[in-house]
């Protein structure tokens, strides 16, 4: 990616939410890397709004300690900061005072004047709480900043909504004012350079996608296992849980790259039209399980008595021609052994065995791990003969890893790439608003299902911290002859 070949222009950036952790951990550093990088205009400008008062001074300290701890290209590597940081200003007000707007207005078409200026050309984005959504919405439309000389987007983080109904109201809201085109919609998976490259693994080789379906593949696993806790989001995630916080949106997109027919182009409504349609063959869930980390209703700011998983494992089909009868096991949760990021394709067995000496439980069906994250990569676990007399075979893998081919500092930052593809107006990385509400529809109903009294509800299991979540997860494999896999990193021997 580079500058030349790509039709960025300046722009100003607005980040709502700007004395927040995201600008700093998240946003800002991404964006003093670009810079770095050499992928952002020079007449680039970012606008901070938030309540409290600061001046420009000071927030250029505060935002300077989060390019020092967190931007991948360190202030003391690229010196840019020095000269850049005063592209940088505050701007304090309530979100729907119309005063803060006016203001915003003036600066910003005082930016649009310069010599190298940004025409027009803005970013909203909203890192404020998902309560205040609407109203930063409502008043960027009664202010006319909706639109402008140049073009005019909005990035919105998630989560978008707290269930079906919400999601569509808040859709409905933006579209009042934004036209679906102006809106972006992050799910921060989709800027991970490996999950994009599941896109590039099925559809720039030619060898695989011919076995990419039911008459080939057994099942596929996708697990999303964290080593933290719920730390200082307790109070959030209390009211959120891991099918909202984790499912909703990161499972169900790597689900939907796995599962989707080729697009045919990499075009933002390609490629999304292809999503959606998998996500509306999705069969509702009727296999959950539900668990909860020990300690979790000790933790500040959750209910002594809570009910709220984070842990979840899901059993989803998706019922069209490629996928018909093979199951997609999603699991996911908090404080669990290991970090680690992965999708599991697993082969069936071979038809038949010549091989006398060896039971057909000897011979492990293929799997293909695409690795996401810590130790990106791509594993291919097949069987070799053991050298020696007879014929016995055992599993090894052919790996390859980002790292020893790109080096260790190839991988960009999520938001770098998502941040770079908004300006450049290309949504492809971003969830649509009928992609959301199709998710929507698929959690729900396992949401409400576990909030309501029956005998056939899955039960809340504990689980220790550190471990691999409940017992009881394997028992959902063991019951229909399957094994939970972990085909990545250092844990990749235990199962
Ligand atoms: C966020 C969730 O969206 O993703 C967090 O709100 C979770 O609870 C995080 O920890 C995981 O992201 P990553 O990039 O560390 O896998």
């Amino acid at each position: 990616m580079s500058l030349k070949d790509s039709k960025t222009e300046a722009a100003a950036i607005v980040i709502f939410g700007a004395s927040g952790d995201l600008t700093q951990r998240k946003l800002v550093p991404a964006i003093h890397t670009l810079r770095c990088d050499g992928l952002l205009p020079a007449g680039t400008h970012v606008i901070g709004i938030a309540r409290s008062p600061l001046s420009d001074e000071e927030f250029h300290e505060q935002l300077f300690d989060g390019v020092q701890e967190y931007a991948r290209r360190e202030p003391t590597i690229c010196r840019q900061w020095v000269d850049f940081k005063d592209r940088f200003s505050y701007l304090d007000g309530g979100y729907e005072d119309p005063d803060t707007y006016d203001r915003l207005a003036e600066r910003l078409s005082q930016l649009d004047g310069l010599e190298d200026g940004t025409r027009g050309n803005r970013l909203f984005y909203l890192a404020v709480p998902p309560v205040v959504y609407a109203k930063v919405i409502a008043a960027l439309g009664r202010s006319g900043l909706n639109e402008s000389g140049g073009w005019t987007r909005i990035i919105v983080e998630k989560p978008f909504g707290h269930d079906l109904a919400s999601a569509q109201q808040l859709n409905a809201e933006m579209h009042a004012v934004f036209d679906e085109s102006q809106v972006y919609r992050i799910d921060h998976y989709l800027g991970k350079e490996t999950v994009q490259n599941i896109m590039t693994f099925r559809f720039a080789n030619a060898i695989f996608e011919p076995l990419w379906n039911r008459n080939y593949i057994d099942h596929v696993q996708i697990t999303v296992a964290e080593t933290v806790g719920v730390g200082h989001r307790a109070g959030y995630y209390d009211k959120t849980g891991v099918l909202r916080d984790m499912f909703q949106n990161h499972l169900l997109q790597l689900l939907t790259l796995t599962a989707m027919e080729p697009p045919v182009r990499f075009r933002a409504d390609a490629l999304r039209d292809e999503k959606v349609k998998v996500l509306q063959a999705i069969r509702p869930c009727t296999r959950s399980l539900r668990g909860q980390y020990e300690g979790y209703r000790h933790e500040d700011g959750v209910d002594p008595d809570s009910q709220t998983a984070t842990y979840a494992a899901l059993r989803f089909f998706v019922d069209n021609w490629r996928w018909r009868g093979v199951p997609f096991y999603l699991r996911s949760g908090k404080y669990l052994a290991a970090k680690t990021t992965e999708i599991a394709i697993q082969f069936r067995s071979v038809p038949h065995l010549m091989f006398p000496a060896a039971s057909r439980e000897e011979i492990t069906p293929n799997v293909l791990s695409l690795c996401l994250q810590p130790d990106e990569g791509i594993h291919l676990r097949f069987e070799a003969k053991e050298p020696g007399a007879g014929m016995r075979s055992r599993s090894v893998d052919m790996e390859f890893h980002y790292v020893t081919d790109f080096g260790a500092a190839a991988l960009p930052e999520a938001y770098e790439r998502l941040l770079l593809d908004a300006i450049q107006g290309d949504a492809s990385l971003f969830a649509r608003a009928d992609e959301i509400e199709v998710a929507w529809q698929l959690i729900d109903p396992v949401r409400e299902r576990w909030a309501s009294a029956g005998d056939d509800v899955p039960p809340l299991l504990f689980y220790e911290p550190g471990s691999w979540g409940p017992a009881e997860a394997d028992d959902l494999l063991d019951e229909e002859m399957r094994s939970w896999i972990l085909g990545c990193g250092e844990h990749r021997a235990n199962r």
